[in-house]
């Protein structure tokens, strides 16, 4: 099969890698049909983050193709959304809700796993990792919003329910990636009042604006933090996002959160610090970490294929897998928010 390489930072290759088989009963292989480029794949292609030589990409849905003896809940045939990282569904982590940190599970594309950015995924414990999309005859629309569950809108829902955002709550969201805006989604689809978005790009900001930011702010820094004190009379909001990763953005975070607030923090950590004067003296506390996709596919799936939200804005460029190097770069280069990658023909449902 085709699938995507990494070769070190900057080297985003397509190669060949063979077909997965099944290698245990609980196994299932899928056809991916959209993968897509993750923030988080930026700090592999930067080189700031390590990265195992070889297949690259966790998030995909896809169609099953094989389903192993004790597959129960899929067919061949299903289209399936994959959250990011695959886990038993019984382990303790996994019982009490904590998906993503499944004491059997792994992220998908690396060391050696499959990965999202290719034709095919041989799925562990298909039955507890994958959702499978009810209906037919979905729209291209709905399809790159059902992506964006593998990863990004879940996580930025992790962000929100970790900074406990309730209805009429005043929330700020630092960071305008696709994380940061489903931020937003999630916020609003939460009962948020006011949203509070960070962002300098122009396309970024309406995007935001369409999912509900009611301010945007191009201020970084302590320049973002007196503005946001100021509008919110000297008190700070009730919920802050961070979705960067950065120490500035982590500060930012701390910075505007109101007393006894909760910062939702998922941006993955580099030289962040949790500055524990404002937790002590302010009682801000600090949640988040990786996201438990596979906890909150379901309830975020009812509302794609209701159209109550449509994450799938974010994926605005696509190519197919022989532009998967571009497709890196131009998330590098923010000329794109987000990169949908068309892998494989034939999409169940798709008009
Ligand atoms: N916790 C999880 O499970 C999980 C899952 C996916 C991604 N992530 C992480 O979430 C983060 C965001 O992902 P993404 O795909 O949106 O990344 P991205 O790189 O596309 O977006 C980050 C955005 O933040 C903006 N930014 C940078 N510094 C800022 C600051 N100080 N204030 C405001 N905005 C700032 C950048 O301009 C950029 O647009 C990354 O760290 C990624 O690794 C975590
Ligand atoms: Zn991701």
């Amino acid at each position: 099969m085709r699938a995507t390489l990494y070769g070190g930072p900057g080297d985003i290759t397509v190669g060949e890698r063979p077909d997965p088989r099944l290698r245990t009963p609980g196994d299932a292989i899928v056809r991916v049909t959209l993968g897509c480029v993750c923030g988080s794949d930026l700090w592999y292609y930067r080189g700031v983050n390590p990265h195992a030589l070889g297949p690259i990409g966790h998030e995909f849905i896809g169609v099953i193709e094989q389903a192993g003896a004790d597959v129960t809940g899929l067919k061949p045939g299903d289209l399936v959304v994959a959250p990011f990282t695959f886990c038993d569904g019984t382990c303790a982590n996994c019982a009490a809700g904590w998906t993503g940190n499944c004491l059997n599970g792994g992220s998908f594309g690396n060391h050696g796993v499959d990965g999202g950015q290719g034709e095919y995924v041989r799925v562990p414990f298909a039955d507890a990792t994958l959702v499978k999309v009810p209906g037919s005859g979905h729209s291209d629309a709905v399809m790159k919003s059902l992506v964006a569950l593998s990863d990004v809108m879940c996580t930025g829902h992790h962000a929100a329910v970790s900074a406990g955002v309730k209805p009429g709550d005043t929330v700020a969201v630092v960071g305008d990636g696709a994380v940061g805006l489903c931020g937003v989604i999630a916020a609003k689809r939460l009962g948020a009042e006011r949203i509070i978005s960070l962002s300098r790009n122009p396309v970024r900001q309406a995007l935001a604006r369409e999912f509900g930011a009611t301010d945007v702010l191009t201020e970084r820094g302590d320049d973002a933090i007196k503005l946001i004190m100021e509008m919110t009379g000297g008190i700070g909001v009730d919920a802050a996002l961070e979705c960067v990763g950065t120490g500035e953005s982590m500060a930012t975070a701390f910075g505007v959160a109101r007393v006894g607030a909760v910062v939702g923090a998922v941006g993955v950590p580099h030289d962040s610090l949790v500055p524990l004067q404002t937790v002590i003296f302010r009682n801000v506390g600090l949640r988040g970490g990786i996201a438990p996709a596979r906890r909150y596919i379901p309830e975020l799936l009812d509302d794609v294929l209701a159209g109550r939200i449509n994450p799938g804005l974010v994926l605005d460029y696509e190519t197919d897998l022989d532009g998967i190097g571009d497709a890196y770069a131009a998330m590098l280069e923010r000329r794109a928010t987000k990169s949908l990658v068309r892998v494989g023909a034939g999409v169940q449902g798709a008009m």
